[in-house]
């Protein structure tokens, strides 16, 4: 396999200004497929806007993304999840009133295709055993049949990384997943993250240093909207720019 088959997701010069702030400016960036690639920064350093631009969430106002060497840039979110991206939000995704279930069971379906709408029954069950294998696997078998919105926080951050990998996605990106988790929850997180990465290709924008720094291969740094730095892991925290601007800063 060449290097450029080797690429999962690319962008050229990504740009988006927000009136006069760059948020995003000229970031160039080259997923290899396999394993976790972080981005991390400081507050405000434009990730989860790079996160927004890259997901389909927001326009850029220059450059472009590439998803396994297919332009990609402004393809809104459902496309892009029918097409092997899949993403979770900082902000809780679930249907909070409908079962835990249920949740996993629509995500499922929502992505076949839409050929197969001709065969309900046997759409309905295939989305089903998707929805048992996932419960097992997440270890959600108890809350099955509970609303997702009365789940623990880090039950429902398991579910909502469940109901991304429902569709069987290339690449799953996730904007701090352990955002607001206790220390329990955030140690069961990573693994799951870890674990999840040997059979996906993981982007993991995280603020919790010590996480990045134990499950990536590559850590690409942003600060005011700009890479300051991209390498192995103990290379970019030796590297003195970064320990300036995002070391520096906390
Ligand atoms: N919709 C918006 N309109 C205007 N400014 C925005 C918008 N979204 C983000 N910004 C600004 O863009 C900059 C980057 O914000 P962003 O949320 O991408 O940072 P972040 O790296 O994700 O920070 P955090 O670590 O706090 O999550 C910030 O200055 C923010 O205030
Ligand atoms: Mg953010």
């Amino acid at each position: 396999m060449n290097s450029a088959d080797d690429i999962v997701l690319e962008t050229r010069g990504l740009s988006v200004n927000f009136g006069g702030l760059k948020a995003v400016d000229n970031v160039d960036i080259a997923v290899r497929r396999g394993g976790i690639t972080s981005i991390i920064g400081p507050n405000g350093a434009g990730k989860s806007t790079f996160y927004n631009l890259v997901t389909g969430a927001i326009r850029p106002t220059g450059g472009q993304v590439f998803l396994d060497g297919r332009e990609i840039t402004g393809t809104p979110t459902h496309k892009l999840s029918a097409m092997g991206l899949s993403r979770s939000f900082q902000i809780t995704n679930l249907f909070p009133q409908s079962t835990v279930f249920e949740n996993l069971r629509l995500a499922a379906h929502a992505l076949e295709p839409w050929s197969l709408s001709l065969q309900p029954v046997g759409r309905a069950k295939r989305a089903e055993a998707k929805a048992e294998a996932l419960v097992e696997r997440f270890g959600l078998g108890s809350k099955a049949t509970e609303m997702a919105g009365h789940l623990s926080h880090g039950e429902q951050r398991r579910l909502e990384i469940a109901v991304a990998l429902a569709c069987d996605p290339k690449i799953l990106i996730l904007d701090e997943p352990t955002q607001g988790m206790s220390h329990t929850d955030t140690e069961d997180a990573s693994r799951m993250v870890r674990d999840l990465s040997k059979e996906i290709t993981i982007v993991l924008i995280e603020h919790d240093i010590d996480i990045v720094m134990d499950l990536s291969h590559t850590v690409i740094v942003l600060a005011q909207g700009r890479k300051l730095a991209e390498g192995p892991p103990a290379a970019v925290r030796a590297n003195k720019d970064v320990q300036t601007a995002y070391f520096g800063a906390h």
